[in-house]
């Protein structure tokens, strides 16, 4: 079963940051998740909310400030002064940590809450300018957003993130359409759910921090695990799974 490093290294370090991709991009796990925004100016950047009022010392929407607005505040402090002065990184700045790793990267587009015009063409943009069509899976709980990234750019992965069990997944997948689907663990485990592992469906699981259910995770045939612990996780499971 694979690692997803969920915002980072977010469990050592303050979520979304470039101290906690920096963490994550050493280590020998298969990918790393993190969340796009829109600013006012139409950057895009990496943070969870839509508000930066939890992860920095400021307070407002991110759509109602332009990136270098945004840039006056600090990202870090809120977690640890030893993070005091980390900024709030734009999506290109993320992408090119890993440019020199071979990490599945996985851009969570938040346009569930705000409907961020052009957000998801944009990435797209970044993503082909980058050459990373191969390396990314674009996720989103808003459907409409992964039908967009399906139209535009059909070859690359997509992953339809639920909170909720579903009734019928793989009618699911099939009229979103996805290619896999992103859950929570209580969802995985449901009977009803191994329709999709029978059909090969992907299905990655949110958000893992202890080693309760990895066993049965994997006997289900969950391909991967979001986690904010990725190093404690990978020692785990290197010690105790095959
Ligand atoms: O992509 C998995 C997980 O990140 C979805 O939930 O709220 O942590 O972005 P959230
Ligand atoms: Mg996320």
């Amino acid at each position: 079963m694979k690692i997803y490093a969920h915002r980072g290294s977010s469990g050592t370090h303050p979520e979304n940051t470039i101290a906690a991709f920096l963490d994550a991009s050493k280590l020998p796990i298969h990918g790393i998740e993190f969340d796009v925004h829109m600013t006012k100016d139409g950057e895009l950047v990496i943070i969870h909310d839509e508000k930066i009022d939890r992860t920095s010392n400021g307070k407002g929407y991110v759509k109602d400030m332009t990136l270098a607005e945004l840039r006056n505040y600090d990202f870090g402090s809120w977690f640890s002064p030893q993070f005091k002065g980390e900024h709030i990184p734009t999506l290109y700045e993320v992408l090119d940590i890993f440019s020199e790793t071979s990490h599945h990267l996985n851009i969570e587009l938040k346009s569930d809450v705000i409907d961020y015009q052009g957000m998801t063409e944009k990435v797209l943009d970044l993503v082909g300018n980058l050459n990373l069509d191969t390396r990314v899976v674009i996720s989103s709980f808003n459907l409409d957003a992964i039908r967009t990234v399906k139209e535009l750019a059909p070859h690359i992965e997509t992953g339809a993130l639920f909170m909720k069990p579903l009734k019928d997944p793989l009618e699911y997948v099939r009229n979103i359409p996805t290619d896999a689907l992103h859950i929570k663990v209580r969802s995985a485990l449901r009977p009803s759910m191994r329709q999709l592992f029978n059909e090969g469906v992907i299905v990655r699981v949110f958000t893992i921090n202890t080693a309760k259910y990895l066993s049965a995770l994997k006997e289900v045939g969950v391909d991967a695990i979001f986690t904010d612990y990725p190093e404690k996780l990978y020692v785990y499971m290197k010690n105790h799974m095959n």
